[in-house]
């Protein structure tokens, strides 16, 4: 039987990365659906699990993927609370890459320094999703995690309670709107990074020369130039930025991800999976 995957997407368009990958990770045909809400997900999950009978459902697998993440999340649980035995089918979501890439920032950062637990992590950009997710994960290894918004204190806060609420972790939320203040929240860190809007540069290679002291990991997952660090090429792979500061740039993470995504739809083909951030971070550890 062939492989399909259902692309349920929150977006006006099912993005083309993730429909790429799930190519190339096996599958013989993607088919988008855009604009779903959480009405219509019980009806789209019956027509794909009754078409192909109990023996049919490990070819026919769901991505939930889209830039709204809460809808996103409701999508999915609809999903599965709409399978039964024997028409379970795999499950995996995604919103706007945020899990697959976060999975492997978290990792790759882990890897550098061996253990988060402890660690002062500062993340700029984390009220997005990206952002946020990584600090759910670093928040789950016990590392002490700040947020840090461009607007003001309230915003960093309301974000980081929503965040530690929603994944029942202990996240701080901060404000940086200025360079300086953003370079006076690194001083304080173990480890920076940076998963602001692609484009924007957070601190620049002359403000990070200033930074002395313990060594410092920064990560950015930005690959649209200029870096979110000063310095910091997209391939760099814990680089000497300064000499305490090491750097993990984008295509270095971007690497992960894309093998971490590549790997949960090669599993969907295979095996009934429930896919989501935990089961991507898993992955990431053993690729990091
Ligand atoms: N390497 C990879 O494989 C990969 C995969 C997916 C995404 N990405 C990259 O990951 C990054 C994060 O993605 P995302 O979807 O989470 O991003 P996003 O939602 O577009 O932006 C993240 C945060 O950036 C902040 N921001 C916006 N404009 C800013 C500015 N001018 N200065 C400082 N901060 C600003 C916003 O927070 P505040 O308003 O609270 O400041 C926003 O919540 C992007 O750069 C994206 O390109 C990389």
């Amino acid at each position: 039987m062939r492989n399909h995957l259902f692309f349920f997407s929150t977006d006006v368009h099912a993005s083309p990365f993730d429909v790429n990958i799930g190519l190339d990770a096996g599958y013989d045909v993607v088919i988008p659906f855009t604009n779903v809400t959480e009405a219509e997900t019980e009806a789209l999950t019956h027509d794909i699990i009754f078409s192909r009978g109990p023996k049919g459902t490990v070819h026919s697998g769901i991505f939930v993927g889209g830039s709204d993440m809460e809808l996103v999340e409701n999508i999915v649980k609809k999903a599965h609370d709409s399978i039964f035995e024997p028409f379970t089918v795999s499950i995996f979501s995604d919103p706007k890459g945020a899990y697959t890439t976060a999975a492997a920032l978290v990792a790759k950062v882990k890897k550098a320094v061996g253990e988060l637990a402890g660690a002062k992590v500062i993340i700029f950009g984390g009220t997005g999703p990206v952002g946020g997710i990584a600090a759910v994960l670093a928040a789950k290894e016990a590392a002490k995690v700040t947020i840090v918004t461009s607007r003001d204190k309230t915003a960093g806060e309301t974000a980081a309670k929503k965040i530690s609420k929603q994944h029942n972790v202990s996240i701080l939320g901060e404000a940086a709107k200025a360079e300086k203040e953003r370079l006076a929240l690194m001083k304080n860190a173990d480890i920076a990074i940076a998963t602001v809007k692609a484009g924007v540069q957070v601190v620049s290679s002359e403000m990070l020369e200033t930074l002395k002291g313990d060594k410092k990991i920064i990560a950015d997952v930005n690959a649209v130039p200029p870096s979110g660090f000063g310095g910091l090429e997209p391939h760099d792979d814990m680089k000497a930025i300064s000499s305490n500061i090491y750097g993990i740039g984008a295509l270095a993470i971007g690497v992960v991800k894309y093998k971490v995504e590549v790997e949960i739809f090669k599993a969907m083909q295979s095996n009934k999976i429930v896919a989501d951030y935990n089961m991507a971070y898993e992955i990431a550890q053993t690729l990091a």
